[in-house]
């Protein structure tokens, strides 16, 4: 397989970040599966990938560490993402958590560094660290994650929450809702969503509709899930492939090309949204 030529979507600062990337949750959770996840990540860099999304949670930070053993001597040609848990997200907690993950990624930035998703610590004092991070230089952008659209008003609300870079949000054909409201919500601000499941964790592809549109492009049910998402304007799709065929089916998706057809099909099996949903969650 040829490297790919990722398509890049816009950061409100005007920088860029790769629309396709590799997920990470559930990497690092088990010993025996190690060398394959870290070979895995490894092909998707070979073949071109340049975006992994990860947390501090993933694997209690052996997710970052199998990263950093993938990237190596590559760094500057990668996209890194990465979360604090809500539980660390006070101001000090915050700074605290990203030097962790910072170690762990064997790094000394992090390209976006996310809230996972709402806590109790006030969002203004994550807000103040994710500001000394970008002061420091240990993070290049900051966002969130996991958040509605009333979060999003309120952090838009606070002094700088207009700079957040990305919601990463569960979206793929069957978790429509935020078609309704939140997506069109960004869309307007130039802000783009990442979409994490994006095929479901596996739930979506043995439906008969996403199996009908792949016998029409011989391809793969989890390939027309990807496509789907990856065709949209301001869409990040960060699929999890933990073996190196998967990545390379998913990456495949990107040379696909839905017709009117399959989206009327697709639209048929997954309605999108008549009224405003509450936001989705794994
Ligand atoms: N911000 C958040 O709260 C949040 C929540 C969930 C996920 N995420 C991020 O989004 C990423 C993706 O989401 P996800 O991991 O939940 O789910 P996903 O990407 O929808 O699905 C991953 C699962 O699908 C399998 N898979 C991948 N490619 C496949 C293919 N071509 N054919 C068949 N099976 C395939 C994987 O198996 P193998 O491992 O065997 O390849 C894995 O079991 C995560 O890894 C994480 O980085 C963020």
């Amino acid at each position: 397989m040829a490297a790919a030529r990722i398509p890049t979507v816009a950061l409100p600062s005007g920088a860029t970040m790769p629309a396709f990337g590799l997920g990470t949750w559930r990497m690092g959770e088990s010993a025996r599966r190690r060398a394959e996840e870290v070979a895995a990540l490894r092909h998707g860099l070979d073949l071109g990938i340049t975006l992994i999304d990860t947390a501090e949670m993933y694997g209690d930070g052996e997710a970052e560490r199998i990263v950093a053993d993938a990237v190596g001597t590559r760094r500057d040609e990668i996209f890194i993402v990465s979360k604090v848990l809500p539980e660390n997200s006070s101001r000090r907690g915050t700074i605290a958590a990203c030097e962790r993950s910072l170690k762990r990624l064997k790094t000394d930035r992090i390209d976006l560094y996310l809230l996972h998703w709402r806590g109790s610590p006030p969002l203004s004092e994550t807000l103040e660290a994710f500001q000394a991070l970008v002061k420091t230089g240990n993070i290049l952008a900051w966002g969130v994650s996991n958040f509605d659209l009333g979060e999003m008003g309120e952090l838009a609300h606070l002094p700088g929450g207009d700079a957040v870079a990305t919601n990463q949000v569960l979206y793929n054909l069957s978790r429509r809702g935020i078609e309704f409201d939140l997506l069109p919500w960004y869309r307007k601000r130039g802000i783009p969503v990442m979409a994490y499941s994006p095929i479901e964790q596996g739930r979506l592809l043995g439906h008969a509709a996403l199996r009908e549109v792949a016998a029409r492009h011989h391809a793969t049910p989890a390939q027309i899930a990807l496509a789907w998402l990856a065709r949209q304007d301001g869409v990040v799709v960060i699929p999890k492939a933990g073996t190196r065929a998967h990545v390379e089916e998913d990456l495949g998706a990107l040379e696909l090309k839905l017709t009117r057809d399959d989206l009327a099909t697709l639209d048929g099996a997954f309605p999108p949204p008549k009224t405003a949903q509450p936001l989705d969650m794994l």
